[in-house]
């Protein structure tokens, strides 16, 4: 059936024996607009072994040798930028500009981690046994860095290109192989991408690419015996993985509910361009998006008047026409925010605009008084629909912060660079952004979150090194 889209496996694209296949459904027509293999067990359990056997070989392969390659790849992404980012557009509703700006984000990604794996892998440690009490200067131990063997890469649908990269890039840099589990939607964005990798010419079973439907194998290959890391970046299904996962090093990054702290003296025409990016953005479906506002009350009216005033200037529509506002995933993704935003409504939160839904489609929306009995005070609605809670200390700000369940990143505006740093300190969360909303980017920084918000930190130089172990050899001289 030349509708399905084939799976990825020994270098080869696959029809799955299982005869079903997954439906892709497109958030803006909510019509099914692609199809791909439902993988089974045993599919799984051949791509793992390829893997195994390939990853061999591929640690053996000079560093410089595999840079090339990865170079190579990325140079390809960016050559098939259009065709991935179509698909961006028709799987999950990403705006046309953002959807291309995904791709050359991903080859930039793959690029640098060529280049930051030739460095850091490149070098290792020379350590003398003489500085330890009782030593002579007998043994010498040679450290370096080795492959961790099969790693399994899991990403969301809100980065399907890139968010796969990431996890990509660093593994094979770093001498391991890689078998994707790409999210349903966003699952032929993600092969495409694959298809750039084959192109480049890596070994056959050195990256496999596996589709179907969670409940098939979603267990199945996070509990199989051959996965020796798993990166996942998603939702609630992470800390399921981290408790059915076996001793192998994890990496997760599970959303968050990013607060925007804004104190009296604030640039406010600064603090509004940045909630309304960070909260707006790809309708709000980042893990990194503004999640709450907690503004001072004597500078509360007019921040939520420049707020508003530029939310009244998004374009709200399908992602071909490049709309600010875009469909959410899913309908039963828009069900949620719905829920969230009736919740506020009963318990008499403000609405600076009027609630609006058409299909999967919520037009942006500012929730002014909201307060700490709100679901959506705490609640990670991954929709644009941003809640605002006026505050009258920053203690209760940061409080509000610390009380989260998430902890990934937080921003905060003042022009106070003392009371900022100190703002920063008190903020338990991964990464504290001063003057500017959150974001993982640049992708060379490291990214990690407290708390529900994940295991490990990433960014590339920390994920090649988080794939990776320690390896030493002692010479005991004579
Ligand atoms: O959705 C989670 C992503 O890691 C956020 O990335 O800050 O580049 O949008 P971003």
């Amino acid at each position: 059936d030349g509708d399905v889209f084939k799976y990825y496996s020994d270098g080869e694209w696959k029809k799955s024996s299982s005869g079903k296949s997954v439906s892709i459904i497109n958030p803006t027509t909510r019509k099914p607009q692609y199809k791909v293999q439902a993988c089974t067990q045993e599919e799984v359990n051949k791509v793992m072994d390829i893997a195994k056997t390939a990853q061999k070989a591929w640690a053996k392969t000079p560093l410089w040798k595999r840079a090339e390659l990865l170079h190579k790849a990325a140079a390809i992404l960016k050559e098939h930028k259009a065709p991935i980012a179509e698909c961006l557009v028709k799987e999950i509703a990403k705006p046309a500009k953002d959807a291309v700006t995904e791709v050359v984000r991903s080859g930039d990604l793959i690029s640098y981690c060529a280049e930051e794996g030739v460095r850091i892998l490149g070098e290792g440690k020379f350590l003398t046994s003489d500085s330890f009490p009782g030593n002579e200067r007998s043994k010498y131990c040679l450290v370096s860095k080795i492959p961790l063997g099969v790693i399994l890469a899991i990403p969301p649908f809100n980065y399907p290109v890139n968010l796969a990269v990431s996890k990509i890039g660093p593994a094979l840099i770093a001498g391991n192989s890689l078998v994707l589990k790409p999210p349903t939607q966003g699952a032929v964005a993600a092969l495409h991408m694959v298809h750039c990798f084959h192109l480049a010419g890596f070994p056959k079973g050195l990256i496999s690419c596996v589709t179907g439907k969670g409940s098939e194998i979603g267990d199945f290959l996070t509990m199989h015996p051959g996965v020796n890391c798993i990166s996942f970046t998603g939702g609630d299904t992470g800390i399921a993985i981290s408790k059915k996962a076996g001793m192998i090093p994890l990496q997760m990054e599970l959303g968050g509910k990013d607060a925007c702290i804004v104190l009296e003296d604030a640039d406010l025409d600064l603090v509004a361009s940045n909630i309304v990016k960070g909260g707006f953005s790809y309708s709000g479906q980042r893990c990194t998006a503004v999640k709450v506002v907690l503004v001072m009350e004597s500078v509360a009216d007019a921040v939520v008047e420049k707020v508003k005033a530029k939310v009244a200037k998004l374009t709200v529509g399908p992602p071909e026409d490049d709309c600010d506002i875009t469909p959410v995933v899913s309908e039963s993704s828009a069900n949620f925010i719905e829920g969230l935003v009736m919740d506020a409504k009963t318990k008499g939160a403000t609405f600076c605009q009027e609630y609006k839904r058409e299909g999967n489609l919520i037009w942006p929306l500012l929730l002014d008084h909201v307060r700490p009995d709100m679901r959506i005070a705490w609640e990670e609605p991954f929709g644009p629909v941003l809640p605002v809670i006026r505050i009258n200390s920053v203690e209760e700000g940061i409080h509000h912060c610390n009380a989260s369940n998430f902890g990934l990143q937080g921003c905060v505006f003042t022009k106070d660079i003392n009371k900022a740093i100190m703002i920063s300190d008190a903020m338990e969360t991964g990464t504290v952004q001063i003057n500017s909303a959150p974001a993982r980017g640049p992708d060379h920084f490291p990214f990690q979150g407290l708390r529900d918000s994940g295991i490990g930190s990433q960014g590339i130089t920390n994920s090649i090194t988080m794939m990776t172990k320690i390896k030493s050899t002692v010479i005991n001289l004579p």
